[in-house]
C-alpha cells in the first residue's frame, strides 16, 4: 500500500470507529434528557446490574449479558434505528454476476457493477417492516419517527416478509440478554441495518455496542442528564417554581431539543454541524430539578 492508501484507510477507521459511536452516545443522552421516565428506568437497570461498584472493577463477562438485556440496550437500539450515524450505505453489485432480489413477491435483477445505496434511515422507518402505533407526540399516523425504546420490548406479533429474500444475515454474534431476550423485539431481516449486514457488516459492531452501553452505564450510575433551561429561567427562579410551572418550562426545553435534533444532517455521519447544539446539564443523582419526577 502507498502512503496515501495507509492515510486514507486510517481516516476511514477513525471516522467509522469514533464519530459513529460518539454520535450514538450523544443522541442517546439527548433523547434520555427528553424522556425522563426512560432515563429513570435506565438508572434502575444500572443500579440493579452494577449497584455502587466502581467501573474499574466491572467484569465484561459478568455484565455484558445483563446490559444487553436492559433499557441501556433498548435505548441504544432505538437511537441506532431513529438516528443511524450512517444513513446510507454504498454498495456495488459484484462485477462477475447480476444480482436478483425479491421485493414484495416481484423479482428484480440488478445488473452487475451497479451502484446501490442502502437507505438505512428509510428501512428503519418503514411501516411495512416495523410494528407501529399512532404517534403520541406528533400528528403522524405512526410512531416510527418517535424515539421509543419501549418498542423493543413490545409483545406485538409481527411476521412481515423479509425485505430481501436470500440475504444472508449471521446474527449469531448478536449481543444477548439471557434473562429477557425472549421478550425482545427482533426486527425482520433487512429492516434494521445500522451496521449494515452479512459478511461485510461493520467490523467494529460488537466493540461499538459494548463501548456505547458502558459509556451510558458509567454516566447514569452517578448522574442524571437534564435539558438546560437557562435561556428561560435562572436557578433561583427554577427553585421557586412549583411542579406545574417546572413541567411547562421543561416542555419548552424538550421542544427545542427535538427541533434541533430534527435538523441534524449527514456529512459522512449524521450529526450536528456548525454551532448547533442542545444545551444540557449533568447533575449528580438526587439533585435533579426535572427528570426525577416528570414523565
Ligand atoms: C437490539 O437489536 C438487535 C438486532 O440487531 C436485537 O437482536 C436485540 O434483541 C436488540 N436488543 C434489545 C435490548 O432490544
Amino acid at each position: 500500500m502507498s502512503h496515501e492508501h495507509i492515510i486514507s484507510n486510517a481516516f476511514v477507521l477513525f471516522v467509522a470507529g469514533y464519530e459513529t459511536g460518539a454520535n450514538i452516545i450523544h443522541f442517546t443522552l439527548l433523547q434520555l434528557a427528553n424522556n425522563p421516565a426512560v432515563q429513570r428506568q435506565v438508572q434502575q437497570d444500572v443500579d440493579r446490574i452494577f449497584g455502587g461498584e466502581d467501573p474499574k472493577t466491572w467484569k465484561f463477562n459478568d455484565k455484558i449479558n445483563p446490559m444487553a438485556g436492559s433499557t441501556l440496550a433498548t435505548a441504544m437500539n432505538e437511537t441506532l434505528r431513529l438516528m443511524p450515524p450512517v444513513i446510507e450505505i454504498p454498495k456495488i453489485v459484484s462485477p462477475s454476476e447480476d444480482q436478483t432480489i425479491i421485493l414484495k413477491g416481484t423479482r428484480y435483477t440488478i445488473p452487475r457493477n451497479s451502484r446501490v445505496g442502502l437507505v438505512v434511515a428509510g428501512a428503519h422507518r418503514h411501516p411495512d417492516y416495523w410494528p407501529t402505533q399512532p404517534s403520541e407526540i406528533s400528528d403522524l399516523p405512526t410512531d416510527l419517527d418517535d424515539w421509543l425504546p419501549g418498542r423493543w420490548t413490545r409483545t406485538t406479533a409481527n411476521t412481515p416478509e423479509p425485505m430481501v429474500a436470500g440475504a444472508e444475515t449471521d446474527n449469531s454474534d448478536e449481543l444477548q440478554g439471557p434473562e429477557t431476550s425472549q421478550s425482545l423485539y427482533r426486527p425482520v431481516r433487512g429492516s434494521f441495518i445500522p451496521f449494515s449486514s452479512g459478511a461485510r457488516q461493520c467490523l467494529g459492531r460488537r466493540f461499538a455496542q459494548v463501548e456505547i452501553l458502558v459509556a451510558l452505564a458509567v454516566i447514569f450510575q452517578k448522574y442524571s442528564l437534564e435539558n438546560a433551561v437557562d435561556d428561560w429561567a435562572d436557578d433561583d427562579e427554577v427553585d421557586r417554581m412549583g411542579y406545574d410551572e417546572r413541567a411547562l418550562l421543561y416542555a419548552k426545553a424538550i421542544k427545542r431539543s427535538r427541533d434541533t435534533m430534527d435538523r441534524a444532517y449527514n456529512v459522512i455521519t449524521l450529526s450536528f454541524h456548525g454551532s448547533t447544539h442542545v444545551p444540557v446539564r449533568l447533575v449528580p443523582r438526587g439533585e435533579e430539578r426535572f427528570v426525577s419526577w416528570m414523565d
